[in-house]
């Protein structure tokens, strides 16, 4: 029996590079976090800091070539995911973590109406018969909100607006009661007003449901809301983590302090906004050292001469910068 106080899913110094011809882009490179059961890890960070590579590796959606997992464990549940044979996997996988995408048009299939597709995965995994997995299809797209829902299961991807589409996905995504929901920016693509709507119907969810969430976001002012756990990613790195309530008052790393600085904020009288100075680094070409250097305003020979190590600054929050405990301290 997995031991209760377990994480449900760890994820331990995941390594993942691309290659193609002599281009190798280091997608992950050491990425490391834990979920635990209930409740909410945000994963934040820059576009092309990992965060979507990760979730697919969990997912074991890559595929390979091009993607080479050349390091790192997952668990899933006290089970080895990336060892795991295919089909035993995604028997199990399916049924237990569910996922939702950025775009939900192209993660649907066209060609079917969507009441068949919420339906199916109660037939491919023989827990329904067809007539009981398209009832419980319609009582589902209820559930998520979308109105008629007897009418509107027959109906096509296309025949719905963004945010019903999404409603749809969301509705695939639980109809096998996961223990995990991947969100993985969940509400990008849509109308600021639509957003909301579906974040709450997600956080509704997962209450109802007891689920625990991988929540990946650009949106700071949710994560402050929603989650437990933060891990902040940078270069294909967990740059910090810990506690929301830890991290999100009291960064460590000069990542993460810019990463909040760059956003307004209501909690907290603010002279001006900080967009980070430079752009990402290039996962082909990453900066020697920390990869944040190049664009941190602390940097020293130290930081572009070696990794810096993960320094415990609070019990459970870890940040990986040579001058964590003095970003932490104010100093
Ligand atoms: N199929 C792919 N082939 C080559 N490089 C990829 C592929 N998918 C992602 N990458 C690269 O991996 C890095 C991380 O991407 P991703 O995880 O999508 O970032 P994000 O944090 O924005 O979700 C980026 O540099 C991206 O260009
Ligand atoms: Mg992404």
């Amino acid at each position: 029996m997995p031991n209760a106080d377990a994480p449900l899913l760890e994820v331990d110094d995941l390594r993942i590079e691309f290659r193609s011809g002599r281009e190798i882009v280091r997608a992950v490179n050491g990425a490391s976090f834990t979920v635990r059961r209930g409740e909410t890890t945000a994963v934040l960070g820059e576009s092309g800091s990992g965060k979507s590579v990760t979730a697919a590796a969990i997912m074991r959606l890559l595929a390979s070539p091009p993607a080479h997992i050349t390091g790192g464990r997952i668990r899933f549940n006290g089970a080895d995911v990336l060892g795991a044979p295919m089909a035993q996997w995604r028997k199990r996988c399916g049924r237990d973590i569910g996922m939702v995408f950025q775009d939900a048009l192209a993660s649907l299939n066209p060609v079917f109406t969507v009441g068949w597709q919420i339906a199916e995965p109660f037939k491919a995994h023989g827990v329904l018969p067809a007539k009981a997995a398209l009832e419980r299809a319609v009582a589902l797209l209820g559930r998520v909100g979308i109105p008629e829902p007897h009418a509107r299961a027959h109906d096509y991807p296309h025949q719905f607006s963004g945010g019903m589409r999404q409603r749809v996905m969301i509705a695939m995504a639980i109809a096998l009661d996961p223990s995990l929901l991947i969100a993985d920016e969940p509400t990008t693509a849509l109308d600021v007003t639509v957003q909301a709507q579906i974040m709450d119907l997600l956080l509704d969810l997962q209450r109802e449901r007891h689920m625990a969430m991988v929540l990946i976001t650009h949106d700071l002012g949710v994560v402050a809301e929603v989650a437990d756990r933060v891990a902040v990613m940078y270069g294909g790195r967990v740059v910090e983590s810990g506690l929301a309530r830890d991290v999100l008052p009291r960064p460590a790393h000069p990542y993460t302090l810019a990463l909040l600085e760059s956003v307004p904020r209501s909690d907290i009288e603010q002279q001006q906004l900080n967009p980070i100075v430079g752009s990402p680094p290039n996962m082909a070409t990453l900066p020697s050292g920390c990869a944040f250097h190049p664009r941190c305003r602390r940097a020293t020979s130290e930081c572009r001469a070696a990794r810096p190590p993960t320094v415990k600054v609070a019990p459970g929050h870890h940040a990986e910068c040579f001058y964590a405990q003095q970003v932490f301290d104010g100093r």
